[in-house]
């Protein structure tokens, strides 16, 4: 495994007949901001602009929406589980998810008319979080299984919502695989993040929770339409979700969009890469410290989204997070701090290298990064694991 940067680039052909992606548009996007806004902590969370940092690098703007303040679960995940949820309620109520509030979703009547219910899914820690959050509130079950390895004071932060949770001895895909069987054996409903031939609904909700994100940022930057959207991915789903929306509001005038996994779980990249029509899983431990963005099998519905409105699949070392993640907790000039997470600081480590390294002035070149550009970019967790924050930000572990 090389200790360097790797882009494909899509080349795109005239006549291709684009995936449709109004699914994750601004009308359902709109429709998943009202049901987030009739919760309790809702507010949207920051779009920050790093006005030194922009002219460090050399580019025209940087904007980073800051997920670490969502519903204070210091992640965005939760915006897709609960979304997911409430689906699930206005389906089994037989009405429409627009015509349901949080408050109504939480009150006895409508617990009284469900009955008793078990969410259970597989996690890295932040969607676990979010499921295990929303069924909380709801008065409901919910069991949450982690991957090997999984970081301690995350499942405690699961726990302390009221879930069964667990470390596995697998790793997340197969972990997937032991909560769908679970579901299947004890009747309980699978909330899982990404989609497989069969299970679609679930994560297509999921998805257009996360859309939220980007309803918000279009909203914040005011008129002001990004030249390039960079988002991490682990199945692909929030990228999907993102790119998605990105699209259908611009149609070919959409920004260049460019997604970026860690490289020992680079699944995206190397389905990008094969090119073949076929997704291509990664293996093994898929050991990063990205921990979130540790998959190894493609969202399917994602995938269809990032093959036709994507620009760019990369595939990056651990530094790069690292670096990342000591770029935003420590601003230039009057920028505002951003204490973003391993997974959360992904795409502004990835952003840095390839506009401070000559290396990668070839990536560079192809993504059109230039003093004209405008970057969005989603700070998609804070520390959701402080120790390891602190390692890495305080003591340097994982350096270039
Ligand atoms: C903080 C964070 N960022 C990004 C992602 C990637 O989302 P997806 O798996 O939908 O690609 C995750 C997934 O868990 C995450 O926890």
């Amino acid at each position: 495994m090389g200790k360097k940067i790797e882009a494909v680039f899509k080349t795109p052909s005239q006549n291709q007949v684009l995936s449709d992606c109004t699914v994750f548009g601004p009308e359902q996007a709109k429709k998943a901001a009202a049901f987030h806004r009739s919760f309790p902590e809702y507010s949207p969370t920051p779009l920050v602009e790093l006005k030194s940092l922009a002219r460090t690098f050399g580019v025209g703007q940087i904007f980073v929406k800051d997920e670490s303040l969502r519903f204070s679960l210091n992640a965005f995940k939760v915006l897709g589980g609960s979304y997911c949820i409430g689906n699930y309620i206005a389906k089994q109520l037989k009405t429409d998810i627009s015509t349901l509030t949080y408050e109504q979703i939480t009150s006895p009547e409508i617990k009284e008319k469900l009955g008793s219910i078990t969410f259970v899914t597989a996690t890295d820690g932040n969607h676990g979080r979010g499921i295990a959050w929303t069924a909380n509130r709801l008065g409901q079950k919910s069991v949450v299984y982690m991957p090997k390895g999984s970081s301690l004071e995350r499942l405690s932060n699961i726990q302390a919502l009221g879930a069964y949770a667990c470390i596995t001895e697998m790793n997340y895909d197969d972990t997937v695989r032991y909560a769908s069987t679970h579901a299947k054996q004890n009747g309980w409903v699978l909330v899982q993040d990404t989609s497989w031939p069969g299970y679609e609904e679930i994560p297509t909700w999921i998805m257009q929770g996360y859309t939220t994100m980007a309803y918000e940022a279009h909203k914040q930057l005011a008129g002001i339409k990004p030249t390039h959207v960079i988002l991490q991915a682990g199945v692909g789903a929030m990228s999907g979700a993102i790119t998605g929306f990105f699209s259908s509001l611009y149609g070919k005038e959409r920004p260049l969009i460019a997604i970026v996994e860690p490289e020992t779980a680079n699944c995206i990249y190397c389905t990008a890469k094969a090119n073949d029509g076929m997704l291509h899983n990664v293996k093994g431990d898929l050991k990063t410290i990205m921990a979130g963005l540790a998959c190894g099998e493609p969202c399917g519905i994602g995938w269809e989204i990032l093959r036709d409105h994507a620009d760019c699949y990369a595939s990056i070392p651990d530094y790069v997070a690292a670096n990342g993640m000591r770029i935003l907790g420590n601003p230039i000039g009057k920028d505002k701090r951003v204490i973003s997470g391993e997974s959360g600081a992904a795409t502004i480590g990835f952003l840095s290298e390839i506009l401070r390294d000559p290396t990668y002035s070839g990536i560079k070149e192809k993504l059109q990064l230039d003093s004209s550009s405008r970057i969005l970019i989603i700070s998609t967790e804070g520390d959701t694991d402080k120790e390891n924050y602190r390692r890495i930000v305080w003591d340097g572990i994982c350096s270039k």
